[in-house]
């Protein structure tokens, strides 16, 4: 690099040619950041189907499926049937706040329960949640989604596609089963990338009944940006501090609530990464001074026992303020900047849970990913990825050009098959999202087996915003509510 940057001083031939380089790309990077502001159509029902063939789409106005398929179910239809889980209620309500983040700094929000983030659920596997949303004074109208928790349709929060926004003065009840334990976090789906960042956001943690590891203590971080500016670890610009002593096991669920990828390394002790998306990894290897990329909307567990000097510290590599201290003790070393980079395509040990590249699917779809498209398209424009219950259903991700996209997908793990055309070595990995970086190309499979009409989005948000971000809708579902300008309603 070095030796280039010279070469391109002395060279007016290759500076010329960086230069025209640059104004090549010029199109690419503005669009990236944001000047070709997605516009929103006045009225779209997410169900259309008649984008996949390719014909222009029709609004349609009777709420049948623009695909010539009768609609015989209804997304607002698809909840929680009853039970008799054990039941925990909570209530929610959007508003604007100021808080404190640290060293006497305040800065306005938009929060839920006046924090950002907002309170932890921290609930059983197996219980039934009930939170009953308020909103005070978010004049944009807000939702609750609840990232990475697979469950029914009604209860997605996503404005105009499984519910219209709750405006000021109204309110919304979620209610479902939390069947997967794990680390997930909730955020609004009305205009996600702005609310978000303006501090709609939480942590929901799901127990497990039994866990396939042993710790003393379990916490949870959040990182976030918050307004655009400030990098925060659980609400403060001073990362967060938690208890613990020599010897104890700690379980500590990093949760990236920001755009950005976070570079986070772990100082002080060797560790393990138990779980990705909230999904436990089959026996996890033992790391030591290695960094984890973790995309917006990612999660990821680690494990560790507090060593005699006392502390460990897990930070990030790019964001001074994000940081976690485990302990009081003996300041650990840092990781050297080029310390080996963790690969989740090799850790850990196989099972043969039968889900292989080369098995049958019924339906195989392409995504290929630029700056802020989806095959060329963006939004309403791209084609929905159309399945039935019951299939099997591979989906190939390739990422052309840009930022990193971690891809993630509404109500359905997937699991990752192959990395650039090589089948996983390790643990199955289970998620609901993939974080692609240039050049790289997954395949990841899911059953079609929760009914819906669910999001399939980039989670760096703003890039979401721009319109990167799709549908995987069933056949036959279709849904009351519309996205536009018409209702109000704006998922991204
Ligand atoms: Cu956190 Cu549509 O996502
Ligand atoms: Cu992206």
């Amino acid at each position: 690099m070095a030796a280039k940057k010279s070469a391109a001083k002395k060279s007016p031939l290759l500076r010329m040619a960086a230069i025209a380089l640059i104004i090549a790309a010029l199109p690419l990077v503005t669009a990236a950041c944001g000047y070709y502001k997605l516009k929103f159509p006045e009225e779209i029902n997410m169900a259309d189907m008649g984008a996949h063939s390719g014909h222009a789409r029709h609004t349609d106005t009777n709420g049948e499926a623009g695909g010539g398929a009768a609609a015989a179910a209804s997304c607002a239809d698809m909840a929680e049937p009853p039970s008799n889980a054990p039941v925990r209620k909570f209530e929610l309500t959007a508003q604007k706040s100021v808080v404190e983040i640290g060293d006497g700094k305040t800065a306005e929000a938009w929060t839920f329960d006046g924090t950002t983030p907002g309170p932890e659920l921290r609930v059983k596997q197996g219980d039934r949640i009930v939170v009953k949303l308020t909103n005070k004074d978010i004049e944009k109208g807000v939702t609750i989604h609840w990232h990475g928790v697979v469950l029914p349709c009604s209860q997605d929060g996503v404005a105009g596609v499984t519910q219209d926004a709750v405006w000021p003065g109204e309110t919304f009840t979620y209610e479902f089963v939390a069947k997967h334990s794990g680390t997930y976090w909730y955020h609004s789906h009305q205009q996600s990338s702005e609310q978000a960042q303006h501090g709609l956001i939480g942590r929901l943690i799901v127990e497990p009944r039994q866990s396939a590891f042993e710790y003393d203590l379990d916490y949870a971080v959040t990182m976030q940006q918050l307004n655009g500016k400030h990098w925060l670890t659980n609400g403060s610009r001073n990362g967060a501090k938690l208890a613990a002593q020599a010897g104890d096991r700690v379980r500590l669920r990093l949760i990236n609530s920001s755009s950005a990828v976070q570079w986070m390394g772990v100082a002080g002790a060797d560790f393990q990464v138990i779980s990705m998306d909230g999904q436990d990894l089959n026996q996890p290897g033992t790391l030591r001074k290695t960094w984890i990329p973790i995309g917006g909307g990612q999660r990821y567990d680690v494990l560790f026992t507090m060593p005699s000097s006392g502390k460990v510290q897990v930070y990030s590599k790019q964001k001074k303020t994000l940081s976690v201290t485990v302990g009081e003790g003996v300041e650990p070393g840092k990781l050297d900047k080029d310390a080996p980079v963790f690969d989740f395509t090799a850790y850990g040990e196989p099972l043969d849970d039968g889900i292989t590249a080369d098995m049958k699917f019924d339906r195989t779809y392409d995504l290929v990913l630029g700056p802020i498209d989806i095959n060329g398209k963006r939004f309403h424009e791209i084609p929905p990825i159309i399945v039935s219950e019951g299939e099997w259903i591979k989906i190939r991700i390739k990422h052309k050009l840009g930022e990193e996209h971690p891809m993630h997908l509404h109500g359905h793990l997937f699991k990752v098959l192959t990395k650039n055309g090589e089948p996983l070595s390790g643990s199955p990995i289970f998620a609901d999202s993939i974080m692609l970086s240039m050049g790289d190309e997954y395949e990841v499979a899911f059953k079609a087996d929760n009914p819906g009409l669910w999001m399939e989005h980039c989670h760096n948000l703003e890039h979401a915003a721009n319109g990167m971000s799709m549908m995987v809708n069933y056949e036959g579902v279709d849904t009351p509510y519309r996205v536009g300008t018409k209702s109000g309603n704006l998922p991204d």
